[in-house]
Formats: structure tokens, C-alpha cells, sequence
């Protein structure tokens, strides 16, 4: 019934769960040599208010707007968790399998302005040059296709933004063209899986 694929190891998750650690196996997606990939709560608010406000995010990623607890909760409610419920995927909480600190997010995002499914990624620069980001990478894009059958994956990222660049094109991903998500925004390179 779940795929035979080295990068799922987590039973999919259904049940409600009594205790943390039922409850982090119960939110648990993929999982890599060194990596776990889990779905985010509320309870991951203060690591998201971090992550969101590191200035590597707010240049390549944008200013989300989140000051507080508050907002990191309210932005995990409305972003990650609201796709969850709506596509049955999301951004995942990136943990350090071995001692379950959280060290970045990378998943699979809908957004109305694009048609297609696009991976996202982004980690504390403290772990960066790590290869982390390329292993989460390669088990979500797995994911999204093997699993979740997606055909045509793609990714945007900022023109001068080469760590992704080059991220994006270790795990398959090939330029495209360049878009804009609204008519004023500045032109970003779309990467496909299927180019
Ligand atoms: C984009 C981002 C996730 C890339 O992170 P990264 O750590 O550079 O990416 P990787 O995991 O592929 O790591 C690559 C480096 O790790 C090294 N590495 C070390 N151990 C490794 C291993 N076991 N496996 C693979 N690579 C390894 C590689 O040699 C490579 O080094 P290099 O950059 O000097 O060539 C990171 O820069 C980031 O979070 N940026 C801010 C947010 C952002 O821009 N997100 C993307 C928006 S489109």
C-alpha cells in the first residue's frame, strides 16, 4: 500500500496521537539518512518567527510580515496547515533525525498564481553547505511525483539567487522561462521537471 521508496519511511498519518512521540511519528512525512520531514503546528511557531526573519529569507523569499508568536502561529495556520487541508501537501518542518532540532522547511506548494506544483525550500544558514537542503529536496520532489503523482513540478527562484539555482538543477529541475507572478513583480526563472 505505501510505496516502496527508500524516502517514505513514515506511515501515513491518520490517527490521533497521545504522546509527543506518537504524535511526531503521526505528523511525520518523509524521511531521509539524516532528515525528517513533518508536518508543521502551531507548536513550531517560535522556529518559524526565526526562520522567516533570517535576512537570506526575507531577500530571496520575501517579508512575511511575522513580528511575533502571534504571527508565526497565524502564519502556520494560514499557510502551511491551511494547504495541508486543501491539497493534502504543504511546506514540512525539516528536523535533524538523530536529534529532532529543526533546521529549515522544504515542500511542495499550490499557489493560485501558478498552474503547476512548485518545490520550495529554505533552511538556517547554519545549515547550509550541508547538503540538507538537497537530501529534503530530492525526497519531496520523489514524493510529489512518485506518490503523489504529479507529473510537472517546478520551482521559481530570484534571478541571482545561485545557491538555488544550483540546487534546483541538482535535483532535475531545468530552466524554463522567465514569469512574474502579478503584473508588477519583478521577472523570477521558472524551473520545471518535465523541460
Ligand atoms: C537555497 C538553500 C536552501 C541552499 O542550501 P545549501 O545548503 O547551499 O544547499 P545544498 O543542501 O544543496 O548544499 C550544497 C552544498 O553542501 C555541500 N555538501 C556537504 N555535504 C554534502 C552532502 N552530504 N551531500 C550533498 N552536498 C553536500 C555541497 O558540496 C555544496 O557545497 P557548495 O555550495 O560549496 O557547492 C539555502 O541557501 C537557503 O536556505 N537560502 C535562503 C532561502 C532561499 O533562498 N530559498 C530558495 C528560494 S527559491
Amino acid at each position: 500500500m505505501w510505496p516502496a521508496n527508500s524516502n517514505v519511511k513514515c506511515p501515513p498519518d491518520s490517527a490521533e496521537a497521545a504522546t509527543s512521540t506518537e504524535k511526531a511519528s503521526h505528523l511525520c512525512v518523509l524521511e531521509t539518512e539524516r532528515l525528517v520531514l513533518r508536518r508543521m503546528t502551531t507548536d513550531d511557531a517560535e522556529f518559524i518567527l526565526k526562520l522567516v526573519n533570517e535576512p537570506s529569507f526575507i531577500r530571496f523569499i520575501g517579508d512575511k510580515g511575522v513580528r511575533n508568536h502571534a504571527d508565526a502561529v497565524q502564519y502556520i495556520q494560514t499557510g502551511p496547515v491551511a494547504s495541508y487541508q486543501r491539497f493534502g501537501f504543504g511546506l514540512y518542518l525539516v528536523e535533524l533525525k538523530e536529534s529532532r532540532v529543526p533546521i529549515g522547511m522544504c515542500g511542495l506548494v499550490k499557489r493560485d498564481s501558478l498552474p503547476d506544483v512548485d518545490v520550495g525550500f529554505t533552511f538556517l544558514p547554519a545549515f547550509w553547505s550541508k547538503g540538507y537542503a538537497f537530501e529534503a529536496a530530492v525526497a519531496v520532489k520523489a514524493y510529489g511525483t512518485n506518490v503523489l503523482g504529479i507529473g510537472r513540478l517546478v520551482a521559481i527562484t530570484n534571478p541571482d539567487n545561485e545557491s538555488s539555482i544550483k540546487l534546483l538543477e541538482k535535483i532535475g529541475l531545468r530552466f524554463e522561462r522567465m514569469i512574474r507572478l502579478s503584473e508588477d513583480a519583478s521577472e523570477i526563472k521558472l524551473f520545471a521537471s518535465d523541460v
